[in-house]
């Protein structure tokens, strides 16, 4: 059962005190268990044993058109945002990749159907199980039954997380979240729909999607609640109230995972963050992509991988693609994925250019929002140049703070990754740390959305521009501060990102997604 959200400051001083210490020092990592046995990794696939299983067709990508709100269109919907993407072998080793991508491939994203009215399918609170690519059917609906709907819901499996990485998990399910939310709606885009966020609060959400279920979760690892979303097409209304689920069946699985240390400060994190009052604005409406956009999209969304390595002499990038990659990320054009993020971005980029042909390597930075240049100069190091580049204009207000060779800085403040330095370029996202925290201990959820959002449009754009991306949630925070000047919480760097041209690994085979049940299917 969720506990009713902490009031105040207690909540904000929980979250900010869990915020310090989970950074990783050049000095000591965050808490984690000290060794891992990936034999015994939590199973990353939730089933609902007893639930009936209702399989879904893959049928070809929509040729362009805005697509059928059926059973069909729902598959694809799930398919290019949660469903799996390819499998990887190595020896006896097989694991999937998804759509969306996951720190450390653990996935603790799980997605929910709730739709009434849609042909092919009963009205229902599903779970999507993507391994079958098919829902579990968890319980009827309790409602308007003339109403057609469709409602996807997101919830999170901490413990997949936390396994591997300790206290510090909590800020990768958030990210993993806003990952999830932007393949959602890139998904969505491609199918000519639009997404709202609903805001319930968590204890609504969780209750409709049945994870308050005490005895369906008995012995099973919980499951929170994080958002609500609305899909909007010709023939679906607006609800005015949420359906509640009746007769529900099913019980969730244990997902195991040794050693079971368990990692109460992750609680206390989602206890603060806890959201019942939330204050979202209704999503703006966004310009849908064009007919050849989506075909290329579904593309994009299917070839999406992280690159584990890049190959630095082919990771020079003319300046204009630079350009187009940074202007997918700016939400004021309002195009998806930033059409359903409601209010102020609260995050900003500070650019590492290693490669990049037309600008000098060295330092930037890209504000997301206008006129936010003076309070950013007076929060970073006095010594910074603050010059506009070739590409500088209202919309894309990229500055350069500092001119030379960054690699090996940002490679030692990425846990000394090599990614983020033998690419194009890297970054990280600096948040809007204690303005956000003014709204409440729930904004530290929203900022790791927000950065997972800009960390997904991130991902399809390096393939658009021919490169790849990858995301980086192992940094030195405070040395980051510290190289950019940053001397207290104002800012804070969440989340970093890479781009640059990947080194193939030849060691792996790569398996087709679904090509077992295709076979094993009749035709729909
Ligand atoms: C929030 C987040 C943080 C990540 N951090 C790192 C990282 O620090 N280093 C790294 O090599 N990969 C990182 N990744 C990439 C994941 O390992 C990758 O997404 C996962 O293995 C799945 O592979 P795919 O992206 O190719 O589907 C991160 C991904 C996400 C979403």
């Amino acid at each position: 059962m969720i506990e009713p959200c902490q009031a105040g400051s207690g909540a904000i001083d929980t979250i900010r005190a869990y915020h310090e210490r989970t950074k990783h020092h050049l000095n000591g990592y965050a808490r984690g268990p000290e060794y891992l046995d990936w034999d015994s990794q939590p199973d990353p696939f939730r089933r609902f044993s007893s639930a009936p299983l209702i399989s879904l067709p893959l049928n070809p990508d929509p040729g362009g058109g805005v697509a059928a709100f059926d059973k069909a269109g729902i598959s694809k919907l799930l398919e290019l945002s949660m469903g799996i993407s390819a499998w990887k072998q190595y020896g006896p080793d097989r694991w999937a990749l998804r759509c969306n991508p996951s720190s450390g491939n653990l996935h603790p994203t799980e997605a929910y159907l709730v739709c009434s009215g849609i042909a092919g399918l009963v009205d229902a609170i599903y779970h999507y199980a993507p391994r079958e690519h098919a829902l579990e059917q968890r319980a009827a609906i309790v409602g308007d039954e003339s109403q057609s709907y469709c409602l996807l819901g997101l919830t999170s499996i901490a413990w997949r997380e936390a396994w591997k990485y300790g206290e510090r998990a909590y800020r990768y399910v958030q990210l993993d979240v806003g990952h999830a939310l932007g393949a959602v709606r890139y998904a969505a885009a491609l199918l000519g729909w639009r997404v709202s966020l609903l805001s319930p609060g968590d204890t609504a959400i969780g209750d409709l999607l049945g994870l308050s279920r005490e005895g369906d979760f008995k012995g099973a690892e919980s499951e929170q609640p994080d958002l609500l979303l609305q899909i909007h097409a010709a023939g679906l209304e607006r609800l005015d109230r949420l359906p509640e689920g009746r007769q529900w069946q099913g019980r969730a699985n244990a997902l195991g995972g040794e050693p079971y240390l368990k990692w109460p400060l992750i609680d206390e994190a989602h206890q603060a963050c806890l959201e019942e009052h939330p204050d979202y604005t209704p999503s703006r409406t966004a310009p849908d992509p064009t007919t050849e956009g989506r075909a290329q999209l579904a593309q994009l969304i299917r070839q999406r991988r992280s690159a584990q390595a890049f190959i630095g002499e082919q990771s020079s990038l003319p300046i204009s693609q630079l350009e187009d990659f940074l202007a997918a990320l700016m939400p004021q054009r309002g195009h998806p994925p930033w059409d359903l993020w409601p209010g102020t971005p609260h995050l900003h980029l500070v650019l590492f250019i290693h490669r990049v042909e037309g600008l000098t390597p060295g330092l930037y930075t890209l504000p997301r929002r206008s006129g936010l240049l003076p309070e950013l100069a007076s929060a970073l190091s006095e010594t910074f140049q603050w010059q506009p580049t070739p590409i500088t204009s209202d919309e894309l207000p990229l500055h350069r703070l500092a001119e030379g060779d960054l690699r090996g800085v940002a490679r030692t403040l990425a846990c000394h990754q090599e990614i983020a330095s033998a690419s194009s370029f890297s970054f990280c996202m600096l948040a809007e740390f204690d303005r956000a925290l003014e709204r409440g201990a729930s904004a530290y959820r929203h900022l790791h959305w927000e950065a997972g959002l800009i960390g997904q449009a991130a991902y399809l754009e390096a393939e658009r521009i021919g490169m790849r991306g990858t995301g980086i949630g192992c940094f030195f925070d405070d040395s980051v501060h510290l190289a950019l000047g940053i001397e207290d919480t104002r800012w804070q760097t969440l989340y970093h990102f890479t781009v640059g041209f990947p080194q193939p690994d030849t060691r792996l085979q790569t398996l087709p997604p679904y090509a077992n049940l295709v076979t094993a299917r009749p035709p729909e």
